[in-house]
């Protein structure tokens, strides 16, 4: 019998705090994968007519899981605050507002431009220790870099509905049994090859990258006779979730770069809720994860939305884009 989730995180010593907000977060991915999938029937899919705090248009689904996230944390002692991509500020926990061992930060909803056309979408997390015992939290409590993280991780709601984790001892993946409602281990000891054949970007920005991105994307696209000397695939899901997903499985690499659309955005991703958390994956996974100067795990934050470059996947992939720049 497969282990399940609650066996992993005993087998691995895992605090009872710890468990506690692992567990919140895989029952709440469990029931926003039925939200997802009820779609239209449940009247949930379409906009939600206003905009979150980076002025992008929310869905409805974006409020929904956002509020389902709150909820699932709003009366553990074990967690002192929230932040999430679709609030402005920082949530502090009402229970037990001092002494919470844990900060959690989510994207509740990664990817949602797809869910109207049924196309994947995710969940990304990420645990970090609270430095506030015995003292209020403020927003400075959260800015720590992705290395301080205790354990990240996303829901994957594709084909199947999938949990991958990292506790910083490797990482696993679990597939939600719609029979029994279990999440059981079916991934172990995912590893990232360094080397691949395949590249993820969004090519319609082309004309925006700085040259040492154009360059390395260029050389892939010459295949065979170009300078890497083999042929490339490419895939571009629009979904974080689904395209790192995908790299943890069969390696690959994957780039949101800076661009020159807006100068005062130095990338697309969130730092908080997307970049970090998909970095300490990569890396626990035999991969990097780089904004092309620092290795993301390094970055010390300077706000709870900040966005970086990323660029992540199999070493060898990453290395060389980082020689072109
Ligand atoms: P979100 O839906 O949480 O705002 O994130 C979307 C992100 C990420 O999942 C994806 O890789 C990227 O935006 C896609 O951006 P483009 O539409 O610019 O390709
Ligand atoms: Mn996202
Ligand atoms: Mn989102």
């Amino acid at each position: 019998m497969r282990l399940t989730l609650t066996d992993y995180l005993a087998k691995h010593s895992a605090s009872e705090g710890l468990t506690d907000v692992v567990t919140r977060m895989a029952e709440t991915c469990a029931v926003i994968s039925r939200a997802v999938a009820a779609g239209a029937i449940a009247d949930q899919l379409g906009s939600a007519g206003q905009e979150n705090v980076q002025q992008e248009e929310q869905k409805q689904l974006d409020v929904i899981t956002n509020d389902l996230l709150l909820d699932a944390y709003a009366a553990t002692p074990w967690v002192a605050g929230v932040a999430s991509e679709e609030m402005e500020t920082f949530v502090a926990s009402s229970v037990t507002p001092n002494d919470g061992a844990f900060l959690v930060l989510f994207d509740p909803l990664d990817g949602s431009s797809n869910v109207d056309v049924n196309v994947s979408v995710g969940t990304i997390f990420s645990v970090l220790p609270s430095p506030a015992a015995g003292r209020a939290l403020v927003e400075a409590d959260f800015l720590q870099p992705g290395r301080a993280q205790i354990a990240s991780g996303y829901a994957l709601y594709g084909p199947q509905t999938m949990l991958v984790l990292t506790l910083g001892r490797g990482v696993v993946g679990f597939t939600l049994d719609p029979a029994s409602g279990a999440w059981r281990l079916t991934h172990d000891a995912m590893t990232i090859p360094r080397a691949t054949k395949e590249f993820a970007i969004n090519m319609s920005n082309m004309r925006h990258w700085a040259p040492p991105i154009r360059g390395y994307i260029e050389d892939c696209l010459a295949g065979e006779t170009g300078p890497r000397g083999k042929n490339y695939n490419m895939r571009w899901i629009a979904s974080m979730v689904a395209d790192v997903h995908r790299i943890l499985v069969r390696g690959g690499v994957f780039l949101y770069p800076a661009d020159a659309r807006d100068p005062s955005k130095p990338g697309k991703l969130r730092l908080m809720y997307e970049g970090a958390p998909m970095a300490l994956l990569v890396e626990q996974a035999g991969g990097r994860a780089t904004d092309v100067t620092t290795d993301i795990l390094d970055i010390v934050p300077t706000g709870l939305h900040q966005r970086i470059a990323v660029v992540l996947g199999s070493a060898e992939e990453v290395e060389r884009v980082l020689a072109a720049g």
